[in-house]
């Protein structure tokens, strides 16, 4: 047998970077060649706005106050007792729900809540389903855990979750199903009545085919909602067999410090064994002992949020002017993401002609839907506003305006 140095398909995913990086390098060389101040880029859902003033705070009172050998110790595999304590009573105000802290695993952020979840609940053979259009990991996550990821396709009129295919494509392979509300890339959140249906369908399908169907819920966009009658329903009060893998990267600005965690429904069936697999998981992925300082900073700050009103500012100002330049674009509730028709049918052709303009912004294509652009509008309101002749010249480009 031939000798082979690495895994193929490992060396594929290292050597084919993802359209969202490529076009965020592509503006830093372009920001050497012109200026950073005339490259309007759009490609990455990093924060823009700082994380709340306590989050410093609590950071230099720990290392002014608190044993350095305990503070960046390991703690337990699972995430330090008070942690997820802080963290299961801060769900039970908010949800009314009854978790406990041995339903927590704290993880590296939601990509390593959704690996470590997937790893402990996939086999050889299995579909895990998943709703276009979709933040573009889950594919890796799915195929890493061995798994087949069947995408559902999108819901062209709103971007809601598609039911009526949902239930064409589902089979007896189905084990789980990921959804990401509020959404990337579309900044949709997912209604309750919408929700509610998509349960029920879950329930019949596990009853028909006499096994469970986890439900896994990608919660890092939960706080970034932008209307006060916008709701986002707590999956594990609809649906009992849910993961809820959360994140701090983007409700405190905290990207950089891979923090977040799992919740085990404790209405799962079986949620102890279950729980047990995710342990065993996040031992054979290496993620254990989650960064000790980031827990203990969202411990004491369990309620924070950075302030979110940037990101609405920018959303009201970016939706009006690009609707007036007679742009499509759907409306979003949440997230920090614009979800645009591209104004040729070939999502990437146009994104290349908007380079033209300097601006850098992501097809649809890798989330899995055609002809639609994501504009990830966590930046400077000021660089949005200095772009916005940028996007009318595109458009008229295309005969608009
Ligand atoms: C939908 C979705 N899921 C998961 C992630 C990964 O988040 P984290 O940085 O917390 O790993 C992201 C990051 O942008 C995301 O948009």
């Amino acid at each position: 047998m031939d000798y082979q140095p690495y895994q193929a398909s490992m060396l594929a995913l290292g050597q084919a970077p993802s359209v969202i990086r490529e076009t965020f390098e592509y503006g830093n060389r372009r920001a050497k060649e012109i200026g950073r101040e005339n490259v309007f880029d759009y490609s990455l859902g990093n924060p823009s706005v700082p994380a709340p003033e306590s989050v410093h705070d609590s950071i230099r009172r720990m290392m002014d106050e608190v044993d350095s050998v305990q503070l960046h110790g390991y703690t337990s595999a699972i995430g330090a007792e008070g942690t997820r304590q802080a963290v299961a009573d801060h769900i039970n105000s908010l949800f009314g729900t009854g978790v406990s802290a041995s339903d927590i695993y704290m993880t590296c952020g939601a990509a390593a809540s959704l690996t470590v979840t997937l790893h402990a609940i996939l086999c050889p053979g299995d579909s895990c389903m998943t709703f276009a259009p979709f933040f573009p990991e889950y594919r890796v996550f799915v195929e890493a855990a061995g798994a087949k990821l069947t995408v559902v396709p999108a819901d062209p009129d709103k971007f809601q979750m598609n039911l009526t295919a949902f239930e064409q494509l589902i089979t007896p392979e189905t084990k789980a199903v990921i959804i990401n509300t509020p959404n990337n890339p579309t900044g949709v959140v997912y209604t309750e009545e919408t929700l509610k249906a998509f349960c029920d369908i879950l329930r019949a399908k596990e009853a028909e085919y006499g096994h469970t169907i986890y439900l896994i819920a990608d919660e890092p966009y939960r706080e970034l909602v932008y209307d006060d009658n916008t709701k986002v329903p707590y999956l594990p009060n609809l649906y009992d067999d849910t993961f809820v893998c959360y994140s701090y990267s983007k409700s405190l600005s905290l990207p950089g410090e891979r923090i977040g965690y799992i919740v085990v429904s404790p209405k799962m069936k079986d949620s102890r064994l279950v729980y047990a697999a995710v342990c065993g998981s996040g031992r054979a992925l290496g993620f254990v002992c989650a960064p000790s300082l980031a827990q203990r900073v969202v411990a004491e700050n369990i309620s924070a949020t950075s302030d979110l009103s940037i990101y609405r500012r920018n959303r009201d100002l970016l939706y009006k002017e690009l609707t007036s330049y007679g742009y499509h674009c759907i409306y979003p509730d949440g997230a920090f993401y614009l979800w645009v028709q591209a104004l040729e049918p070939d999502a990437n052709a146009f994104c290349q002609k908007a380079r033209d303009f300097e601006l850098l912004i992501v097809p649809s294509d890798s989330f899995g839907c055609e002809g639609y652009v994501r504009i990830a509008y966590c930046v400077t309101t000021e660089m949005i506003e200095r772009s916005l002749p940028a996007f009318k010249k595109l458009a008229e480009a295309y005969g608009k305006v």
